[in-house]
């Protein structure tokens, strides 16, 4: 009985997909609690390969409930286009709930999101272009539109005319681009209601009521620590918080009824985007790992940037979010590695610092100070007992779980659901 935060440790991608769909065998209700189709978990199970963007990485699991949280920001288009997907492919989705407290994306966020990192130029944040940051921002200056106006066809009439006159005088006047039509945005939100209303309720007192009897809940983090508003590497972050703190105010579960953190780590580092990336390597070794890997990204297509291990953000990240437990994902990557790197500390200014500075240019600058450690030279995949992982291996696990100050508790040496090294049981 148990309510298990599952959070990125790193940039984003880090394996949440396969890893809650793993742990959520025994989960009553499984809750997406931040973020919006800009995250991309890919689940490989019985089912078949699936990208996820906004349905939790629970729905194969008839027993639980699945909830898209109130910290969620929704494209109902790209919802239901899922949802869709999931039914062609003989997923039952009729246990999904949909927060009525969630926010949706609208036409001018995905066209400002677009125009915003036009004109930010060089500097661009290397955005999904899904609309997510105009959604927060909408969210926070209290003109968003809300999945229970969708509910209610006249206070969405009346939302959608004011919000869009002013959207529509930045979009002429600012941007020199065509204004968006009331009427034709109107028809198509009716649209989504009529599909998505049966799903739209509180789920805050689901979940609660879920709680109180003694459930399993499994909260889905999207994204990663270090794109966190306050605490990444701003302004090259997301726009809602990925911590566990995020996991709180994104459910309506409070504090106290948490009761396990797990972060998840990639036995590398990678990023999709722009901002500093202490640990890429821009050689032959980072263009090896995302070849092997196929570290492209499962939202975007785009490369991702590979590099070593980074502790300083490992460290900062359990402090951050106070993981009680450690997953440590795709270690079979490394198999083939003559050496192994791990950045412990950041050389800058002619300083040796081992905290995540807020600096981005300061960041940009640094020298990853490494420790190289040998590789093991051999297959992990089939490997499921962590004492039969090879010694250099268990001393590269070893080595990180003390810079990290986490233990792993389990080890994933592969994509599929059983290519997991279990060292202790999270629920
Ligand atoms: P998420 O956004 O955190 O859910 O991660 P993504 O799905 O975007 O990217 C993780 C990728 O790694 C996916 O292609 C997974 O199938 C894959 N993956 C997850 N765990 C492992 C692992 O232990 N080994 C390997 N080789 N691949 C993994
Ligand atoms: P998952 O859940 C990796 C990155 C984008 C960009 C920055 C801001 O699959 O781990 P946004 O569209 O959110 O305004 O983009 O954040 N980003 C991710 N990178 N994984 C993700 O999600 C990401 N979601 C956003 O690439 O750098
Ligand atoms: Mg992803």
């Amino acid at each position: 009985m148990s309510v298990v935060a599952v959070i990125g440790a790193q940039w984003g991608d880090e394996g949440k997909g396969k890893i809650v769909d793993l742990l959520s065998e025994k989960a009553d209700a499984v809750i997406r609690f931040s973020g919006g189709d800009n995250a991309g978990h890919t689940v490989i199970n019985p089912n078949g390969e699936f990208k996820l963007h906004i349905v939790p990485s629970g729905i194969f699991y008839p027993r639980a409930i699945c909830v898209i949280g109130n910290g969620v920001v929704i494209n109902p288009g790209v919802l239901l286009g899922e949802l869709d997907a999931l039914k062609s492919r003989g997923v039952d989705v009729g246990n999904l709930h949909i927060s009525d407290r969630a926010h949706l994306i609208m036409p001018w966020h995905i066209l400002l999101d677009g125009l915003e990192e036009e004109k930010r130029g060089q500097g661009a944040i290397g955005t999904t272009k899904k609309g997510i940051g105009p959604a927060f921002a909408d969210k926070t200056a209290r003109r968003g539109i809300r999945t229970c106006d969708l509910l209610n066809p006249k206070t969405l009439k009346e939302r959608l005319a004011g919000i869009l006159a002013s959207k529509n005088e930045l979009l002429t006047k600012v941007y020199n681009v065509p204004a968006l039509d009331l009427e034709s945005i109107f028809k198509e939100y009716s649209g989504y209601a009529a599909r998505l209303a049966p799903h739209i309720k509180d789920t805050t007192s689901l979940v609660n009521d879920l709680i109180s009897k003694g459930s399993n809940i499994v909260l889905e983090g999207a994204q990663g620590t270090m794109l966190d508003p306050d605490f990444g590497s701003y302004p090259f972050v997301t726009s809602s918080s990925p911590l566990a703190a995020g996991a709180c105010i994104g459910s309506g579960i409070n504090p106290r009824r948490i009761d396990r953190v797990v972060g998840i780590f990639k036995a590398y580092t990678t990023r999709v985007g722009g901002g500093p990336m202490p640990t890429e390597l821009k050689d032959e070794v980072g263009e090896y790992i995302r070849q092997h890997a196929h570290e492209y990204g499962a939202t975007t297509g785009r490369a991702r940037r590979c590099g070593w291990f980074d502790a300083v953000v490992g460290r900062y990240s359990t402090e951050l979010n106070g993981f009680t437990s450690g997953i440590l994902t795709r270690l079979d990557v490394l198999d083939e590695m003559d050496a192994v790197k791990i950045c412990v500390a950041y050389q800058m200014g002619g300083k040796t610092v081992d905290r995540f500075p807020a600096d981005v240019e300061a960041l940009e600058n640094c020298t990853p100070v490494y420790e190289e450690l040998p590789g093991w030279k051999a297959p992990t995949t089939d490997i499921r007992n962590a004492k039969k992982l090879p010694a250099n291996a268990r001393k590269y696990v070893k080595r990180i779980e003390d810079l990290i100050k986490c233990p792993f508790h389990i080890i994933s040496i592969g994509p599929h659901r059983e290519q997991s090294i279990v060292i202790k049981n999270i629920i």
